[in-house]
């Protein structure tokens, strides 16, 4: 099938196109290099042996991106990532996240509507949980208010695909809650390339490990945990990836429950930011310098996926191992040099 898939030379996008690929399908990629660059798809054509077609389109363009349907009859799915996902910049500048995000998803919508694409894949975050009341968090938990102009996003986001599918006879969607992708392609041919200072735990970690920060940051020892530092579910970003093929997969199969269907990605294993350091200084024998430093404003303490439903129902599953995972992420900075 031929997919469309927005922001596909970003992190999860094109780990997400190699593995449509790898699946036998024909990723079309729209992205306006606003967080990663042209090179990417060499990294594609370097692990799959295909040249996909790119499209440097931004998604709040609906004219150039109702071009890119035009010239595609026969898409037959939509993954969206095109997206602004740094939570500290969005407080700075929530304008440009409404306006990426949110028109952004519309025009999208809009475009698939006008010519009749059925199947939308949607990124979502476990952000919407907020700080859960129990863990693990199942997609049954409710909305917390957002901590901030991207969680918003994504919570409005998930609305208007709700309000849109109800609306439109044919169209229908598939929301994938993410936790925290982290890794990259065991080959160290794509990875998560950050602009600038790191904001994530783990291209910080490795950016350490490189010696091209100085000092990790551990944000916060006190909190309500068994080593006092913050618990979050880190996924595989190739088996993220995996998720949005199964997804495509049921929707083009006509396998859905109901024309909505929420999953959690994640791997139902809590780790601690000390557990990280520890593993990730144990698989790649490197020494990490780290402090403990203030807890950081609008940190969840702890969060945790129940994943059985995207088990059983969407027959998908974290494979990698955390050690594997790690090792990866070392190894895409190391080729970084
Ligand atoms: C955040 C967002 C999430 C978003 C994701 C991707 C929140 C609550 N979550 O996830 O919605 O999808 O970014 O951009 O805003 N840490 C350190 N030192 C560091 C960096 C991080 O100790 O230098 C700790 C954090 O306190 C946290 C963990 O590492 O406990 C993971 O942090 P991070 O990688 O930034 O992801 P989240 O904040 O969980």
């Amino acid at each position: 099938m031929k997919i469309l898939v927005t922001g596909g030379t970003g992190y999860i996008g094109s780990h997400t196109v190699v593995e449509l690929i790898n699946a036998g399908h024909t990723p079309v990629i729209v992205d306006n290099l606003s967080n990663s660059n042209i090179g990417v798809l060499d990294g594609i054509k370097s692990i799959t042996g295909e040249s996909v077609s790119f499209y440097q389109v931004d998604v709040t363009d609906i004219q150039a991106l109702d071009k890119v349907f035009s010239e595609n009859h026969d898409i037959k799915g939509i993954i969206h990532f095109a997206a602004s996902k740094a939570v500290g910049e969005s407080v700075k500048e929530p304008l440009k996240y409404y306006r990426n995000n949110l028109v952004g998803l519309m025009n999208i919508l809009e475009c698939m509507k006008k010519h009749k694409v059925g199947s939308l894949v949607f990124s979502s975050s476990c952000t919407v949980y907020g700080q859960p009341d129990i863990l693990p968090v199942t997609e049954n938990a409710p909305i917390k208010p957002a901590l901030s102009p991207y969680g918003n996003t994504k919570q409005i986001c998930e609305e208007i695909i709700r309000d849109t599918v109800a609306s439109c006879e044919g169209l229908h969607a598939i929301l994938l809650r993410y936790f925290n992708p982290i890794g990259a392609h065991p080959s160290a041919l794509i990875g998560e390339l950050p602009l600038g200072v790191p904001q994530n735990l783990i291209p910080y970690v490795t950016q350490t490990a490189a010696g091209i920060r100085e000092c990790l940051t551990i944000f916060g020892d006190d909190y309500d945990t068994p080593d006092g530092s913050c618990i979050r579910d880190y996924i595989n970003v190739t088996d993220l990836a995996k998720a949005h093929v199964v997804s495509v997969d049921r929707m083009e199969n006509g396998k859905q429950e109901s024309d909505v269907e929420v999953f959690n990605i994640g791997t139902g294993r809590g780790t601690s930011v000390f557990e990280i350091v520890n593993m990730f200084e144990k698989v790649t024998g490197v020494k990490l310098n780290y402090k403990v430093g203030h807890r950081r404003e609008g940190d969840i303490e702890k969060v945790w996926a129940d994943a059985t439903i995207a088990n059983n129902t969407l027959g998908w599953k974290a494979e990698k191992t955390m050690e594997e995972t790690l090792a990866s992420a070392w190894k895409w900075q190391q080729s970084l040099k």
